[in-house]
């Protein structure tokens, strides 16, 4: 978490990096800050709160010089306020750092640093960094890019770097460790940020960087080099967002934009998978039709919202391949010594490709010998970038905190890997194969339908607008989705509301019901095991102590007690998470926006988080 961008070129610095800012304060908003490369004494600026705070600070004395750094905070060491807000700046006020992550040993450097006789002013671990690199710069005679390569060594944990001296102002160098940071390569200017957002509307030229690479750029130039000074290739990229894509559209938050975007990410992510002779064409996954075959065990990590899409995996996995299948939150997964062989592939799924669990995960899952593949909507980050394959999903930038299109687009990728080693595997025909695929392209038309007549849900919801608890209840496939429907509502209403499974109610949840509580029933679809009818009795039974009960379920479907039915488009049962979850995204959105929350900024909350 934290935003970071530094810019230096023929503008005026302020300007790249608030509207950088801006574009990043999805990962961090509690405060924010920058330093601008005024030759003699940096100008520094830093403010708690969002970063609109820092814009009202900064008034018309601003300096126009043409290089700086920018920081939006999601603070970890120290909280809230202008004097933990970065940049952090040495005694002298000429160098000044801004980082993302957390620095391990900054208690034990600070000691060393103030017997030395550096004066502190914040609590943060970042400070320490920026009164080492004053000393190393000295040592090393101004040379910044140097005294940033022996202050990584003496540093531990995960970082990025960001630092500019008064001196040379047009000089910023950066460093990444276990943290974002790419170069956007622009003409006559340059710029680095945590997430190419920062500065797609100026470049769609970017270069990724490796652990512990040492960015040093000018206007005109940008030299890599590892830790022992030498020089490192460049490996650059197109960036294929455009930047519309970041941006509202009219919309009156990403989150509704990015809602309502779904169709077109599901049907980008499903395009060209089949191939003439209905064989599912998933290239990247990098594996063998006997490697597939001698599968023994997959296993899911992922966090947050993501973690979702994993538990959908475990049913159309198993359903359609007929490999046993785990799921595990990624905090959890490398505490508890799980056995993880060759036969064993390992999905990590990923929105960002940063979060910090869930890269430390499939860190211990390759040094245990598995093989990893990522499902990651964020081109050439950390965790496609470590893994052994990656099948990027086509959801376009998400800027909202709550995941919306991204999780979408990740079912769809379950689909299709479930798909594919089931019919490498044997366990599906072809045809079957095809006629499922055939299904999974009509999901962006049926989407848009549900999308076409939330109007009413809009409505709805705001009558349950003060109630202080909601639940969701699932079965199978719906389950995840009530766990989904939960999720979203405590992030964005700050309500407290849970999933269960519909069959687990009565072993403790019922007690939970009182007069008036809302119940979100999602019908199972198709009739296997009858489980619409047991359903249709869950609902019973917490009607039956005063539960309000809205129910989504298929068109046609027979439903029995519900206050409000949702209907949504018939489709094939292992395909109901995809269209029964957009109604849930729609009613969390609107609950916070009856309460007056910040919608794309929940409190609290980061998008990507990079820490454990
Ligand atoms: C954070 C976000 C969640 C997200 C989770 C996993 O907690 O607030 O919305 O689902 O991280 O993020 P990832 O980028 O790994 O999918």
């Amino acid at each position: 978490m934290c935003g970071i961008v530094g810019y230096t070129g023929p503008q005026s610095a302020s300007i790249p990096l608030i509207e950088g800012l801006r574009r990043l304060e999805y990962r961090g908003y509690d405060s924010a800050g920058i330093a601008l490369g005024t030759p003699g004494k940096l100008f520094i600026e830093k403010k708690a709160g969002k970063l609109s705070n820092l814009e009202n600070a900064l008034d018309a004395t601003l300096p126009n010089v043409h290089s700086g750094i920018g920081h939006t905070r999601w603070a970890t060491h120290g909280g809230p306020t202008d004097t933990n807000a970065h940049p952090h700046v040495d005694n002298d006020e000429k160098l000044a750092v801004i980082h993302n992550g957390i620095i391990e040993n900054y208690t034990e450097l600070r000691a060393q640093l103030e017997a030395k006789g550096h004066k502190f002013s914040s609590e943060t671990d970042t400070e320490s960094v920026a009164h080492l690199l004053s000393d190393l710069r000295k040592e090393h005679e101004g040379d910044l890019t140097a005294a940033m390569r022996d202050a990584v060594k003496a540093l531990r944990g995960s970082f990025t770097l960001l630092a500019i001296h008064a001196d040379k102002p047009d000089v910023v160098v950066g460093v990444r460790r276990n943290s974002p940071l790419v170069v956007g390569v622009g003409k006559g200017e340059n710029f680095m940020a945590s997430d190419v957002a920062a500065f797609i509307e100026y470049t769609k030229h970017a270069i990724e960087l490796g652990q512990d690479e040492i960015v040093t750029m000018t206007p005109t130039s940008i030299e890599i080099t590892d830790l022992e000074g030498k020089s490192v290739k460049a490996k650059e990229y197109e960036i294929s967002w455009d930047a519309s894509a970041a941006q509202k559209g009219g919309f009156a938050h990403f989150m509704l934009k990015e809602i309502f975007e779904q169709p077109k990410a599901v049907a980008d992510t499903l395009i060209g998978r089949l191939s003439d002779n209905n064989q599912i064409l998933l290239d990247e996954l990098h594996m063998s039709a006997d490697e597939i075959r001698s599968l023994k065990k997959i296993t899911v990590i992922a966090c947050g919202t993501a973690y979702h899409a994993g538990m959908v995996a475990k049913y159309a996995i198993e359903k359609w391949a007929k490999i046993p299948v785990d799921v595990e939150i990624a905090s959890e997964f490398r505490y508890r010594d799980p056995i993880i062989d060759p036969s064993t592939l390992i999905i990590a799924i990923s929105q960002s490709g940063e979060t910090m669990d869930t890269l430390m995960a499939v860190r211990h899952a390759k040094a245990a010998g598995g093989r990893v593949l990522t499902i990651c909507n964020t081109n050439s980050s950390t965790i496609p970038r470590e893994s052994d394959a990656v099948l990027y999903t086509h959801a376009g930038p998400e800027i909202a905190v709550a995941s919306t299109k991204a999780l979408l687009t990740q079912i769809i990728a379950v689909y299709l890997i479930g798909l594919h080693l089931g019919q490498v595997n044997g366990s599906l025909k072809d045809t079957e194969v095809r006629d499922l695929y055939k299904e999974l392209l009509e999901l962006p038309g049926k989407i848009e339908q549900i999308l076409e007549t939330v109007e009413p849900l809009r409505e709805l919801t705001r009558t349950f607008a003060h109630n202080n608890t909601v639940l969701f209840l699932g079965r199978n496939i719906g389950y995840p989705v009530a766990l989904e429907g939960a999720l979203k509502l405590k992030e964005l209403a700050y309500i407290h509301a849970e999933g269960f499974a519909g069959g687990e109610l009565k072993h403790g949840p019922i007690a939970l019901i009182d007069q008036g509580t809302p119940v979100i029933a999602i019908l199972p679809a198709g009739h296997e095991h009858s489980l619409d009818e047991k359903m249709l009795s869950n609902i019973q039974e917490v009607k039956a102590r005063g539960a309000r009960v809205i129910v989504i379920a298929e068109e046609g479907a027979h439903v029995e007690g519900a206050e409000h039915v949702i209907r949504i488009p018939v489709a094939p049962a292992l395909f109901q998470p995809v269209l029964a979850t957009v109604p849930l995204q729609v009613f969390a959105y609107e609950m916070a926006v009856v309460r007056g929350n910040d919608v794309d900024q929940p409190r609290n909350l980061a998008k990507s988080v990079t820490v454990e």
